[in-house]
């Protein structure tokens, strides 16, 4: 979707819908709008007194204005009470305005920046929201449909009418974001939405080629006999009973000065886990084709860190594999000696992430790092403890929770933490091995990133488990059934806020 910034008024702009935004329980109308209506006759102030549009949140209510303005039809969005008010208001009722948009088959929308309350009211962050609203919730995956055409969206255009031209380059610049981080989700929702046939390991390989190529990251791919010389038996053990063959993506993006340490991100790309032996019950497995959702965050990042021109050093690793139960497939009791050199029994094959990201956090030593970021689809257990509106969040050092947990709260795809306490590796102990891969019945979330942090090195270490936000059963304002994407704008939100030295 095209996103541009206008200086104009509500009165004289030229577009097929126009957006307005109102808050509930409030009778009068921000300062733009009543200029507005004093043109309608006093339309929307009788449509507030008659009760038709209420401002609840994601409320919607369209008018046709028939010549009496440039703008085609107003909708008006209601964004709940002001007390309450957040930036993730405003990007659902974006994601709504476009939902809006396209089932009236408008190609474009112009919309008025909502006034805002104090603690969220920088102009930038406003409009990265109504970016990222509008791109979220206009998403759609259609590739596989013959039959369609008619359903498809046909919104292509989201104009933020800025207030005043002093504040033309604040609100461009949050829209730049916006539109980048908006994006960044649908090429992950793109990826995970394609089923495991197609976005295979060598696919995976042949996206990251593609971003190298537009965005000059340097990129490298480890193939199994490398992988095989360096000793990564955590991957190669899970890979044996796929006959598609694995590979280690590193992806390097070097936007600071050559002596700044980089930040890591690891990523779980397992394109397709059936369980491997320890075969999962059929029911939902299909949904497992995006247990490379990790992965693709950790690739969209690099490429957006290129297209924001970040100040950092940021290297993405993805061990890339199926996880599938082969004649060659490890089998419940197998030894794996992994990257680090510790040696795990395998007691379940279906807890094959932590296998492969074992060996990505060793490598991730060797590149000397500020701080490495993990993201994965890790557990079950992550769905039971939170539901689907928190990612779950681990690690070993405070100041890096602590950033985390404030771009969870400024992309509105928050984390929440669980405890990573030296008790819970009691559960990964193995009579033959330095460890087993399962912890048991309690507690599935923390025994994994326990498992993990055997494997963490010397540096600041933060686990995502984004299995609890990883697939939507329904539709919502800014999210689509399926994959969510979930945590790709967590991601980048924390490298912005880590580039402006926060
Ligand atoms: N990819 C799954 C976790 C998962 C489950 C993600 C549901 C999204 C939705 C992971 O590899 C897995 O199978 N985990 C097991 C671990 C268990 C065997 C200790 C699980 O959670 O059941
Ligand atoms: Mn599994
Ligand atoms: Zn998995």
């Amino acid at each position: 979707m095209n996103i541009s910034v206008k200086i104009d008024e509500a009165t004289t702009v030229t577009t097929e819908m126009l957006v307005c935004f109102g808050y509930e329980q409030e009778k009068a109308w921000s300062q733009a709008i009543r200029s507005l209506d004093k043109q309608l006759g006093g339309q929307l102030n009788d449509i507030r007194k008659n009760g038709e549009f209420s401002g609840k949140a994601n409320q919607t209510t369209l008018l046709h204005i028939n010549g009496k303005l440039s703008a085609k039809r107003i909708l008006l969005v209601g964004l709940g009470k002001r007390e309450t008010m957040t930036l993730e208001r405003i990007r659902q009722a974006m994601g709504t305005a476009a939902k809006r948009a396209n089932q009236i088959k408008a190609k474009g929308m112009a919309c008025v920046m909502p006034d805002v309350p104090k603690p969220i009211s920088r102009l930038d962050h406003v409009a990265q929201a109504m970016a990222e609203g509008a791109i979220l919730g206009d998403y759609q995956f259609t590739e596989y449909r013959t039959d369609r055409s008619e359903d498809r969206n046909t919104l292509q255009s989201c104009t933020v009418l800025a207030p005043t031209s002093a504040s033309q380059t604040t609100v461009k610049a949050g829209a730049k974001r916006g539109h980048v981080l908006g994006e960044a989700t649908c090429f992950v929702r793109d990826l995970c939405n394609h089923p495991a046939n197609v976005m295979k390991p060598s696919r995976i390989v042949a996206e990251a080629k593609a971003i190298a190529k537009e965005s000059k990251v340097g990129l490298k791919v480890l193939d199994r006999p490398h992988m095989q010389k360096l000793g990564m038996g955590g991957l190669l053990g899970v890979a044996q009973g796929s006959i598609e063959p694995p590979h280690f993506i590193i992806l390097e993006y070097s936007g600071g000065p050559k002596a700044q340490r980089p930040v890591v991100l690891v990523g779980k790309t397992v394109t397709f886990d059936s369980g491997g032996i320890s075969l999962k019950p059929s029911e939902n497995m299909e949904h497992m084709k995006a247990d490379m959702t990790g992965g693709a965050e950790v690739l969209a990042a690099i490429r957006s860190a290129s297209r924001l021109k970040l100040p950092l050093n940021v290297i993405g690793l993805l061990p890339v594999t199926e996880n599938m139960p082969g004649g060659r497939a490890t089998k419940p009791g197998d030894i794996l000696t992994m990257l680090s050199g510790k040696t795990v029994e395998v007691q379940n094959t279906d807890a094959e992430g932590r296998l492969i990201l074992a060996d990505g956090l060793a490598y991730a030593s060797r590149l000397k790092p500020e701080c490495v970021i993990d993201v994965a689809t890790l557990t079950g257990a992550a769905i039971v403890a939170l539901g689907a509106h928190a990612i779950g969040m681990l690690g070993n050092n405070d100041p890096l929770k602590k950033a985390m947990k404030q771009a969870g709260n400024d992309s509105g795809e928050r984390v929440w933490e669980m405890p990573l306490w030296d008790e819970y590796f009691e559960q990964l102990k193995s009579d033959v091995a330095d460890m087993r891969n399962i912890g048991g019945r309690g507690g599935g979330m923390i025994t994994a990133a326990m498992f993990l942090s055997k494997f963490a090195g010397d540096y600041p270490w933060v686990h995502l488990d984004i299995a609890s936000t990883d697939w939507s059963t329904g539709e919502k304002p800014c999210i689509a059934k399926g994959p969510t994407g979930t945590g790709t704008r967590l991601l980048i939100q924390y490298l912005i806020n880590h580039a402006n030295g926060s």
